[in-house]
Parts: structure tokens; C-alpha cells; sequence
């Protein structure tokens, strides 16, 4: 970080329009970014916090297909239904832009061309997959074929997901194009290229200053750098049709690779929050450049981006990039495709009003260092037992008090004890406690100091007993409620960030105007007299059948998204091959693990022909002590073959599902004796 600077610029990653928001992508970047810029606001600092769909891409091209509809369809339902649900749960954006709009086409063509002028492109040949039918080259999601590594003949041609791979198109097995169902052919094409390769002088020394940088994002970036043979060109542009068009000659039909033109993405929306004045905040020395993203975009922002950066030459480079690592749900990835989310629109009209709930959990869960779960068990505890138990609680004992004692007015403190006089130092410097968390972006700390305070606050109410003491000491209480009020106070200012809903609350309660950060340092906010407003409650309890409801709603996501695969059918078979085969009913006498090993179990079988040593590989899905008696059928004439040093005699047949379990097939009549054959 520069030593001084006068405004910061903060950016949180563009979303794709091609979906929803949901709480992976809050807990990834958007809800510690907004955190980040509502404490600077605070401060009084210069800061403006800059986002915006994403409206290019592939994905997009895709979703408008399946959907029968234009790709710019597609971005209008998406952009507005992200602006939508990010302004009701706080998140807030100075500007919230769209990549499809004209000044970041003009932006982003410019950039382009300012770097093909300076001649930093490297012109490139390349043999891409071709649609003859539907005329144009393929992107490669738009290739399907069988995976080379595990045979799944529903691979992509980037990726197979079921075996997980890697891909490239030419790999795949018979490929196809999905959109005119015929063979792909290879046509050469030209592209131009960021020499990355070359740039990586210059990429090391930058990311050489910033070692500061979080430990998962400088990992990261440092094992791009160090792999193989360290970076490797990468395309520009695509031969595509939904995109920003490639402004020089002879790249008629061709679009700006979506992670060229995203990131300048938030060049355009400065322009279009400032018109005037954009420039101070990209090219000034004195601005400081952050970018929260997930972990997923790293490479595109600390090595991708800040080459394009410096080869065009105007402008600042990224101070620092705060990356989070991804946040499950329930034990299991969150999946789009899959419908495995919370969705925050959903979330908005099933828990009206408690977006700061949410916020809460999602930042005391933050997937800071390491990826992180949410359940919706924790998120009823955050609420019940955190946010009710001790905010709630103290914040409400307190206002029922000052109505109660002196019809909302202030009291006056008379005399401090030496008790009262450690709780105005330490509630003092929670301030600057919460504000060494936040600038080194660690969150959940800064979230559980700003608790701290809270209970700092019912430690007091309950040691003091300010309800006992009334009947005896009234001037004592007023200290002590005056005490309250303070840290009341001061709640409402630090929780802001965090908890902006609930701190506006507190305020309007206090019948006080939206103080800022410094105002926390002091411990007199509220004057003597000062009449406040009716209290009403913070937090109320979140009941079973609410979470219940929510778990339900995910189990019947599941369900409806196990696919059920069904390979295609082999090759015919003779009559006379097949009867080659002797398979009979067994029962297995005995199970053990086959040791060093995580799949086999070696099995006794009692044949009906004799007893036989088999190796199996079902442990996962069997325990040795749970099959000793079952019925199994058995391929009994396979010739032996050694696994593991064991001689296997034989081979159990298993039924296999598309999710690859295993399981026996048996007799339906249990008392079929051992030896039936089965024809
Ligand atoms: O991963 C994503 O959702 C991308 N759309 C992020 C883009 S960030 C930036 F470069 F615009
Ligand atoms: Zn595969």
C-alpha cells in the first residue's frame, strides 16, 4: 500500500448476467467490499465503489439459447434483477453499470486499440473448431463430445464434469457442435494475442511490491508465475458475435475476449459516475486501486489485468486485491446449474427486513482465508443467540430503561467510579480496534470486536444493576444509564458497515443524526437531556419452522437435479458368447480389507461349487461386518488374475448407478441355494 493517498477506488468483480445473485457471490466480494467503502464513507475519506454486470461471455450466448432468446434479452432480465436485489440488501454501489452499454464499448475498443497501435498484440494463426452448418467457429462450450479420460460422452470442450478434466476441444471423442448437431471442422483463424510470456519481467516485479497481499492471493499468483514454463500468451479476442467488436482490420466477426473487456468494465462505469472527473481516480498516483473479487478471479486481476494496465501506460495498477475463497452451502458446492443457492431475491421476500441477518452470518463466516460453509442452523444461532442475545438484548434493556426511569431523556452522569471510568476507556478505543481489522480486510475480526462492544455493554448493565440500585440510589443510576446510552451510541456508528440496516435503526431510535467514525473515539455523543425517540426491536427471534422451510426448499433442489445418466448400449453379443459365461447365486462367508488400499475388500464366497477367494472393489460402498451372509451373484469361470498380490478367483457383479455407487444384485428368493446358475 503507498504510503499516502487521497481517494481510493474500489471495485468489486462485474457479475455475469446470466443468473441471479446468490450468497456465494455476497460472502466472495460483494458484502466485505461494501463493508470496506461504508467504514471509509465513515471516516470521511474519498472513496467510490464501482460495479456492473458483466453482459459478455459465453455463458450468456448459451443461457439466451436455451431460453429461445437474444442474448441482450437475456442481460436486461439479469442486469436489472442483480441492481435490483444488491441496492435491497445495502450493498452500495456509487454506480452499478452494464458492459453492454456504449461508453464501455467505446472504452473498451479504445483500450484495445490503444494497445494494437503500440504494437503489444502478437498476431496468431490458430486451427479452431468450425460449424459449417450454422456457419461460425466454435467456442468451446459449444462442443460437446466424450471425455479422452474417463469415456463420459457428454463432455465438454473445456471441461468434463464428470471426471472433472480439463479439456481442450480437440481432445474430445466424436465432437459435436451443439448447435447444429453436426462434426465440427478445424478452419485456421487469426487472433491476437497478449504476449504474457514476455510480459513476465514486468509481472513479477509488480507482484514482487506487494507481498502484503493476502497469503491465498499471492499463493496463487505466484504459482501461475512459477508452473512450467510461467505464463503462456493468451487471445485477446474470439470468434464470436455477442461482444465488443474488435476495431481493427480484418477481424470482421470477431469480439474482445470477455476478460479483456470485463475488467476495463470498471474504467466505463467511473466515466459514467464522473464524467468529469473519472480520470483523477484511474490515473492520479495518488489513488489507491482495489479490487475485491472470489478466488476465482485472480489471475485475471493481479496478472491479466495490470499487463493490459501497463501496456497502455496511463494508468495506476491495483494496490491490492482482497480475494475470498468460495463459501459452500450445506456441505456441498454452491452450483447455479445445480440450483444449489440461497438466492438473495428469495431470500429478500422470505426473510423481509432482515438482510442485516444475512450480513451478519455471511461476514462472521467470511470464507477469508479458507473455503467456508453456511447452514442455516448457524444462520438461526448467529441470529438467536448473537444477534437477539446480546445486541438486541443490551441495546433494548437500555432504551426500555431511559423511557421507564426518565421518559426518554438523557440522564446527566454525576460521578464516575473507577468501574465507569475503564468502561469509557475501553469502549474509546474500539474504534480504532474495529479500524486495524478492516484496512488489513479482515473482516470477521472487525464484525467480532464491534460485538465485543455490545457485550461490553450487558457486562456493565449486569454487574451494576441498574433495575436493583433505582430503589436506593437513583443518582448512581443516572451515571450508569448515561454510561449506556454512550455505548448505545457508539454501537450505532461502528455497526454501520456492517450492519447499515440496524445501525439506521439505532440512530433513528437515539432520535440522533448519522454520526460518523471519529465520533465513536468520543464517549459524550449523547447530551444530557436529549430526549429520545421509542424503542422497537432490533432483532426477533428466527423460529424452527422458518430454517425448516428453507432446509426443505433445498432438498427439493436436490432431488430434482439427480440426473440419472443411462450409458448407451453396447454392441450386439452372440447367444453363444454370452452362455460362455458360468455365473451363479453365492454367499459371502467372510470380509476383510485388502490392506493400503481405500477400494478393495477380499472376500471368501461359498460358491455352491466350492469356496473361492475373490477381490472386490466395493469398500466404498460396503463395510466388511455388514456383508458377511449376503447373496451375490458371481461370474465363477473369469479366469484368476492377482490384485495386490491376491489371487482373485472370480468376479461379484454389481449394478452401477450414473453417480458411479455400486451395489449387489441378489436373488429375490433368499433361500435360492449357492451353485443356481443364472441365465
Ligand atoms: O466471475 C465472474 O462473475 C466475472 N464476470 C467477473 C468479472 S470481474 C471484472 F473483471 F469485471
Ligand atoms: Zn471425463
Amino acid at each position: 500500500m503507498s504510503a499516502t493517498y487521497k481517494r481510493t477506488l474500489v471495485t468489486s468483480a462485474l457479475p455475469y448476467a446470466n443468473g441471479p445473485v446468490h450468497i456465494g457471490h455476497l460472502a466472495g466480494c460483494y458484502l466485505p467490499s461494501d463493508i470496506f467503502v461504508r467504514y471509509k464513507r465513515s471516516k470521511g475519506e474519498d472513496v467510490i465503489f464501482i460495479c456492473g454486470s458483466d453482459e459478455h461471455g459465453v455463458p450468456i450466448t448459451i443461457k439466451a439459447k436455451k431460453e429461445g432468446i437474444s442474448p441482450q434479452d437475456v442481460v436486461d432480465k439479469y442486469h436489472k434483477m442483480m441492481g435490483d436485489s444488491f441496492k435491497e440488501f445495502g450493498i452500495s454501489f456509487d454506480v452499478y453499470s452494464r458492459t453492454s452499454n456504449k461508453i464501455h464499448h467505446e472504452t473498451a475498443s479504445d483500450f484495445f486499440k490503444t494497445l494494437y497501435d503500440k504494437g503489444v498484440f502478437t498476431e496468431e494463426m490458430t486451427e479452431q473448431y468450425y460449424d459449417a452448418e450454422a456457419k461460425q467457429f466454435l467456442a468451446d462450450r459449444y462442443i460437446t463430445g466424450t471425455c479422452p479420460k474417463c469415456a463420459n460422452p457428454n463432455a465438454y470442450g473445456d471441461q468434463c464434469e464428470k471426471c472433472g478434466s480439463t479439456l481442450s476441444a480437440t481432445e474430445l471423442i466424436n465432437p459435436k457442435s451443439t448447435l447444429s448437431g453436426s462434426k465440427p471442422v478445424l478452419k485456421e483463424t487469426k487472433n491476437w494475442f497478449l504476449p504474457l510470456d514476455k510480459l513476465q519481467p514486468k509481472i513479477q516485479a509488480y507482484l514482487d511490491q506487494h507481498k502484503d497481499w493476502k497469503a491465498n492471493v499471492y499463493g496463487q499468483c505466484k504459482s501461475w508465475l512459477d508452473s512450467g514454463d510461467g505464463l503462456q500468451p493468451r487471445a485477446m479476442t474470439r470468434d464470436l458475435d455477442w461482444g465488443v467488436p474488435v476495431p481493427v482490420k480484418g477481424a470482421e466477426g470477431k469480439v474482445l475476449y470477455v476478460w479483456f473487456d470485463a475488467p476495463i468494465g470498471y474504467i466505463s462505469a467511473t466515466k459514467e459516475l464522473k464524467p468529469k472527473d473519472w480520470e483523477l481516480y484511474w490515473k492520479d498516483k495518488e489513488t489507491r486501486l482495489i479490487h475485491f473479487i472470489g478466488k476465482d478471479n485472480i489471475v485475471f486481476h493481479c496478472i491479466i489485468f495490470p499487463s493490459m494496465l501497463m501496456e497502455h501506460g496511463e494508468f495506476i495498477l491495483p494496490d491490492n486485491v482482497p480475494a475470498n475463497e468460495f463459501l459452500n452451502l450445506e456441505g456441498d458446492k454452491i452450483s447455479t446449474s445445480r440450483n444449489w443457492a440461497v438466492w438473495l431475491h428469495e431470500y429478500l421476500i422470505d426473510f423481509k427486513d432482515k438482510q442485516d441477518v444475512l450480513r451478519y452470518t455471511l461476514c462472521s463466516n467470511a470464507p477469508e482465508t479458507k473455503d467456508n460453509d453456511f447452514t442455516w442452523a448457524d444462520f438461526q444461532t448467529k441470529n438467536n443467540s448473537e444477534l437477539v442475545a446480546i445486541l438486541g438484548n443490551f441495546v433494548n434493556r437500555t432504551l426500555v430503561l431511559t423511557h421507564k426511569y426518565y421518559n426518554g431523556a438523557v440522564p446527566s452522569a454525576e460521578t464516575y467510579t473507577k468501574e465507569d471510568l475503564l468502561i469509557l476507556e475501553q469502549l474509546a478505543a474500539f474504534p480504532d480496534k474495529i479500524s486495524a481489522a478492516i484496512e488489513q480486510f479482515k473482516f470477521r475480526e472487525a464484525l467480532a470486536e464491534m460485538m465485543n462492544l455490545a457485550r461490553l455493554g450487558n457486562k456493565y448493565l449486569a454487574e451494576t444493576e441498574p433495575w436493583k440500585l433505582i430503589k436506593t440510589d437513583e443518582t448512581r443510576v443516572k451515571t450508569i444509564m448515561n454510561i449506556a446510552l454512550q455505548i448505545t451510541c457508539n454501537l450505532a456508528i461502528v455497526s454501520e458497515p456492517f450492519l447499515p440496516f440496524t445501525s439506521r435503526k439505532l440512530f433513528t431510535m437515539l432520535n440522533m443524526p448519522t454520526l460518523k467514525w471519529h465520533a465513536a473515539k468520543q464517549t459524550s455523543n449523547m447530551a444530557s437531556g436529549h430526549v429520545i425517540n421509542k424503542d422497537e426491536l432490533l432483532f426477533a427471534k428466527i423460529e424452527d419452522p422458518e430454517i425448516q422451510a428453507q432446509i426443505d426448499k433445498l432438498a427439493a433442489s436436490k432431488s430434482a437435479n439427480t440426473v440419472t445418466v443411462i450409458p448407451p448400449a453396447k454392441p450386439e453379443t452372440s447367444f453363444d458368447d454370452f452362455s460362455k459365461m458360468d455365473i451363479r447365486t453365492g454367499t459371502i462367508l467372510e470380509a476383510e480389507r485388502v490392506p493400503k488400499t481405500d477400494k478393495l475388500l477380499k472376500l471368501k464366497i461359498d460358491t455352491g461349487i466350492d469356496t473361492r477367494t475373490v477381490v472386490s472393489g466395493i469398500a466404498e460402498w460396503y463395510k466388511p461386518e455388514d456383508i458377511i451372509g449376503q447373496q451375490v451373484s458371481m461370474l465363477v469361470n473369469l479366469a484368476p488374475r492377482k490384485i495386490k498380490g491376491i489371487e482373485s478367483q472370480g468376479m461379484i457383479l454389481m449394478a452401477a448407478n450414473s453417480k458411479g455407487e455400486l451395489s449387489f444384485i441378489a436373488s429375490t428368493k433368499p433361500d435360492f441355494n449357492n451353485g443356481s446358475e443364472i441365465k
